[in-house]
């Protein structure tokens, strides 16, 4: 797989799940950076070694940001830090609106005032833009009609990146990212990705709510997957100031995924159908010829990701749950 090296690399958001997955691949050969408050992202996330550099920061902070982009001069910068729940930003559409918007304009910014001297910024853009349009699958071209907060900031800020590359000669590009999934997921909030929340109930015997009738569908796209895209992306030229899908293809619903992971675990989840969630999207899967064109293959199916996903929640566990 190509894989970045010897460079200076910012990872935004990078003690969460993709950032922290990510920080992990690009490690060994790399100086990396981290920016992330720690609101979802955990420091037991991220890889121990010396090439790391963590500070727990708002990425909402000019001064802090303005400071690290003159002092680092990066190469390359994921721009991952986002409150990336859809229902939290219907709840505080304002304050996520300051991070998800406002702190990634100003990083662009600082960039362009500065003319610092970086070789690709990728900002991650959400399936969530093309709301409820019925066009299946989603094809990059597709019309958007972002729905929540969430998908509105998404959609401006992929826009101000690709844009920002254009008018000022600075290299960006963006990724929609369908539902991704995989070890270090945080299930801890209410909001958190839905196969993160199905997982730890399991694991707990918890209870868990489907928002409607459990026949939406979603892209589930494995982490490994992601970290591929993501390279790829940085490293060809051919993606300059355009924006990608990163997803599988394969469409699931909801309740195949629940059934699926309890073949997978051998375990029952206890669940309860209640009401539709207010701002949620119906169905969404990528056409991904796109991104297929830079060399992008997925390689795991749903049923090898959430073994995967199994077997880490098991280890982590110390075998207890076998
Ligand atoms: P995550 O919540 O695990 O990671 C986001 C990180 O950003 C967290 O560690 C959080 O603590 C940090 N953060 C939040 N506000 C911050 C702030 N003000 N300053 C600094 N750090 C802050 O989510 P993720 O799943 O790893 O998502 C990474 C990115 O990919 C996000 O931009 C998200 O919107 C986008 N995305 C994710 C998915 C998905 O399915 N996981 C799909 C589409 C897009
Ligand atoms: C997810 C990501 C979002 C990303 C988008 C791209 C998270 C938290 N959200 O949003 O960042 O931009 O994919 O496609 O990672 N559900 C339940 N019960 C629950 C939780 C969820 O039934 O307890 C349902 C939801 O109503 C939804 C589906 O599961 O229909 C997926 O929900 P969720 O994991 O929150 O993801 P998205 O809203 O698709």
């Amino acid at each position: 797989m190509d894989k970045i090296k010897n460079s200076k690399i910012l990872i935004t958001g990078g003690a969460g799940f993709i950032g922290s997955n990510l920080a992990d691949a690009l490690i060994e050969d790399n100086e990396i950076v981290i920016v992330d408050d720690l609101s979802m992202g955990k420091i037991e996330n991220l890889p121990q070694s010396t090439h790391l550099h963590f500070f727990e920061h708002s990425i909402t902070d000019e001064e802090f940001m303005n400071r690290l982009l003159l002092n680092w001069k990066f190469d390359y910068i994921f721009l991952l830090a986002a409150v990336a729940s859809v229902a939290d930003t219907i709840v505080r559409p304002i304050e996520t609106h300051e991070v998800n918007q406002n702190a990634n304009l100003s990083i662009l910014e600082i960039i362009r005032v500065n003319q610092l001297p970086v070789k690709k910024i990728l900002f991650a853009s959400s399936a969530a833009v093309y709301g409820n349009m019925p066009e299946l699958p989603k094809r990059e071209e597709s019309n958007v009609d972002p729905q929540s907060p969430y998908a509105i900031d998404k959609y401006a800020t992929e826009r101000f990146t690709i844009n920002y590359g254009k008018l000022y000669g600075i290299p960006t590009v963006a990724t929609r990212f369908f539902n991704v999934y995989g070890p270090k997921q945080n299930p801890n909030s209410p909001y958190s990705g839905v196969l993160s929340l199905i997982s730890n109930a399991i694991k707990t015997d918890g209870m868990f709510s489907v928002f409607g009738d459990g026949e939406q569908t979603r892209d589930f796209v494995y982490i490994n997957d992601v970290i591929q895209a993501l390279n790829l992306l940085m490293l060809s030229d051919q993606t300059l100031f355009q924006v990608y899908n990163v997803a599988t293809s394969k469409v699931t619903s909801l309740n195949q995924v629940i059934n699926n992971f309890e073949a997978i675990s051998g375990k029952k989840l206890k669940v309860k159908y209640v009401s539709d969630r207010l701002g949620d999207i119906k169905n969404s899967y990528a056409d991904i010829s796109k991104i297929r064109s830079v060399g992008y293959k997925p390689q795991i199916s749903i049923l090898e990701g959430l073994r995967k996903y199994w077997d880490f929640l098991v280890d982590e566990n110390e075998g207890n749950l076998k």
